[in-house]
């Protein structure tokens, strides 16, 4: 091959070289545009080398045109691929970066325990510290445990107050959770010091302050020589950890059948410290349970000797409870699972 022809395709090899890098490397459809002008517009290299073809020597000249030719159709396919790339829409969004870094980050939805879950562990916690163990005991009950074994016969007044709901085969849904009181006393000799944490269901409106299904916190404790000064004093020190130092309790008399005597144990509103305000209804008290010295007829029917053994027993609504700690006006709110409501107490736990 003479002289003419390699500086042909020499120059051919370059202009190949050149022009790959420069299609590939175009990053938008107007480099690429003047990528295509400058290889293969009229003017280009190329065209001007494929025009001076004719200067070859006549046997050199059929061979040197056909890689020419080549060239420029490799050319043509590369521009025509890299075309195609840079119109399709992620090329198009990509020249941008793919997300805005001045967003403010997405705030995430970190779990948390129900508030008035929160307030069932505080309480239980709390008389864990003075030997109280966890215990339970069924939803579904009979009314021999949910009445009458806690001295409460089924035309009692207390057994319709209660607003029972009955279900098919003599079972009822428990109105409180006093009937694992005799369960637990059945099972097991004195001492006995219990709460009981779980549902309780009765046919009330659902209405801002009423729920047919609700949690309570039953609490027993026998044992021998168990007195209303204990009773009176582990009251008190529930309240004081559970509401602060500051808060004063009272002991109404009240009427349970299974207590006696029994009584309505009341804290001094927390939030008024006493004078009166809408958390308090202007009374200046907060009722937080029922309680009283277990009745003499339980222990009998239980299978305990009276004569031996006393005790206490306490029922409390976290769910009131948790209403007047965090402020909630309404407790339909903790039925209803709205994570803008529930997330409010994500830090309180
Ligand atoms: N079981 C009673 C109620 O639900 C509360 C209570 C429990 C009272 C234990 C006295 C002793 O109203």
């Amino acid at each position: 091959m003479g002289r003419p022809a390699e500086e042909f395709l020499t120059a051919l090899h370059e202009i190949e070289r050149e022009g790959e890098t420069a299609i590939s490397s175009a990053s938008s459809l107007d480099d690429l545009e003047a990528a295509r002008v400058a290889f293969l517009g009229r003017k280009a290299r190329l065209s001007l080398l494929l025009r001076g073809l004719a200067e070859l020597p006549a046997d050199e000249r059929r061979a040197a045109g056909a890689k020419g030719n080549t060239v420029k159709k490799r050319l043509q396919e590369l521009l025509e691929a890299r075309r195609a790339e840079l119109s399709s829409p992620a090329a198009r969004d990509g020249a941008a970066p793919a997300y805005d870094p001045t967003l403010p980050g997405r705030s995430r939805w970190v779990g948390a325990r129900h508030p008035v879950t929160q307030v069932i562990d505080e309480i239980c916690d709390i008389f864990a510290e003075i030997g109280f163990v966890r215990a339970r005991g069924p939803e579904i009950e009979t009314p021999e445990y949910n009445f009458v074994k806690l001295n409460t016969p089924l035309d009692h007044p207390a057994a319709d107050e209660h607003d029972t709901f009955y279900l098919p085969g003599n079972l009822l849904l428990r109105t409180h959770t006093s009937p694992v009181q005799a369960r637990v006393m059945e099972k097991h000799e004195p001492p006995v010091r219990i709460v009981v944490p779980g549902m309780a269901f009765r046919r009330d409106p659902f209405d801002p302050s009423h729920a047919p299904a609700f949690e309570q916190i039953e609490g027993l404790a026998v044992d021998e020589g168990i007195t209303f000064v204990d009773f009176k004093a582990s009251i008190n020190y529930f309240v004081r950890c559970f509401f602060g130092e500051d808060v004063r309790s009272r002991f109404r008399p009240s009427y349970f059948p299974f207590t006696e005597p029994s009584a309505e144990v009341d804290v001094s509103c927390h939030v008024c410290s006493g004078a009166g305000c809408s958390t308090c209804k202007g009374t200046g008290w907060l009722e937080i349970m029922g309680a009283g010295m277990v009745d003499p007829a339980v222990l009998e029917t239980v299978g305990y000797d009276p004569e031996r053994y006393s005790g206490f027993a306490f029922g409390m609504g976290p769910a009131r409870i948790a209403m007047t700690r965090f402020g909630i006006p309404d407790i339909r709110l903790f039925y209803e699972g709205d994570a803008r409501f529930l997330e409010q107490f994500a830090s309180s736990q």
